[in-house]
């Protein structure tokens, strides 16, 4: 069974080619570069850079897993690509592409949701898909645009707990960076500063902490917007170094015991002892020690590489849905060609 899949949702353009379990090829371009400049990423230049990166992923995961372009027909066995959630403009360049390699090689074409990809990226070892999350589980999902606790209870069986009201976790740390002058994303860049914290700094706000399982990350956000007003003025980028890192470590622990605390919250009610983590955000150092200093949980987590947008947790999705049969070549003819807004079930 062969699986080229496709991910194009935000600023990663991607394909990979897995062979049965096998990962044989997950090129990934970064637009990172492209859209520093404007501290976020920029949906119409995200599109542009999708159409014209996209020939370059495809020939790049084909040629390493041995495949010739152009795709004869039976080429590979299906074709898979990230339906949404994700920006719109982003979606259809991914959708278009899967499209034409499908009608080339003869194969079905697989719609996958792009948060189940997250959550399946920690099946992912050495290179194989190897390492079978074992359901039923709780999973957060925390990335730039989503932040989601799951009952995960199969394969393509999942149930929304909880989301975010407002900021996903990801955009707050990447707010919180370009507040404090620090460049897109700003997630790795907290946490960088962070590590450098030395002493007592500020304490931060953990909203929404009790009562419900639903996140708000834009009030902490508010919080360390005041806080640098009130410390500095106008411009934050005099405030001096050492307080800058007192400032990251204080977020970055109330946004990593928010996460933490309600996940571990939701999984003892709903009595599952095992927890999967997915996401960019996924790849924080301290929130992958927090859950692990977890008691009485068996968590897990995706390899660091696999943690941001990536086609092999995509075409691992179709896989798994082929696998169980659960699989109906009716998305030729589907009315919706993206699904920018696609909620998994509350
Ligand atoms: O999953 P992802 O690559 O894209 C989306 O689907 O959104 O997640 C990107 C997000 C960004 O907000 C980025 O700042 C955050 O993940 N991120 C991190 C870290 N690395 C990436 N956040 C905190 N700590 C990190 N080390
Ligand atoms: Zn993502």
């Amino acid at each position: 069974m062969k699986i080229l899949a496709f991910e194009t949702t935000c600023d990663e353009t991607s394909a990979a080619v897995m062979t049965g379990q096998a990962l044989r090829s997950n090129v990934v371009f970064s637009q990172i570069k492209l859209h520093r400049k404007y501290s976020g990423v920029v949906p119409e230049l995200a599109s542009r850079a999708h159409l014209e990166k996209i020939p370059f992923v495809l020939s790049g995961a084909l040629g390493a897993a041995g495949i010739k372009l152009p795709l004869k027909q039976g080429a590979v066995d299906a074709v898979a690509f990230s339906r949404g959630p994700g920006l719109p403009g982003a979606l259809l360049v991914g959708r278009v592409a899967a499209e034409t390699a499908a009608e080339l090689s003869g194969a079905p074409l697989i719609g996958v949701n792009h948060l189940e990809g997250h959550l399946l990226a920690c099946e992912f070892e050495n290179g194989r898909a190897v390492r079978r999350l074992e359901f039923p589980l709780a999973a957060l999902i925390v990335s730039g645009g989503h932040t989601e606790i799951w009952h995960a209870r199969g394969y393509g069986d999942y149930k929304v707990m909880g989301r975010t009201r407002d900021d996903a976790a990801g955009e707050a740390f990447d707010k919180v960076a370009k507040l404090l002058g620090l460049p897109y994303p700003g997630g790795p860049e907290v946490e960088k500063w962070a590590r450098r914290a030395e002493g007592h700094g500020p304490v931060f706000p953990r909203p929404f902490m009790a009562g419900t399982w639903d996140f708000s990350f834009s009030g902490l956000k508010t919080a360390v917007s005041y806080y640098l007003a009130k410390k500095t003025g106008a411009s934050t980028h005099d405030l001096p170094a050492a307080e800058k890192a007192l400032v990251c470590r204080a977020f970055q622990d109330a946004a990593v015991e928010t996460l933490v605390k309600k996940t571990a919250d939701a999984a003892r009610a709903l009595g599952l002892k095992r927890i999967a983590v997915g996401g960019g955000v996924s790849s924080n150092g301290a929130l992958r020690g927090a859950f692990g200093a977890l008691e009485g949980f068996e968590v897990r987590f995706s390899h660091r590489s696999f943690c941001s947008d990536n086609a092999a947790m995509i075409a691992l999705c179709a896989l798994r849905r082929l696998e169980a049969g659960k699989f109906a070549n009716s998305l030729r003819v589907a009315p919706d060609l993206a699904r920018p807004g696609w909620k998994t079930k509350g």
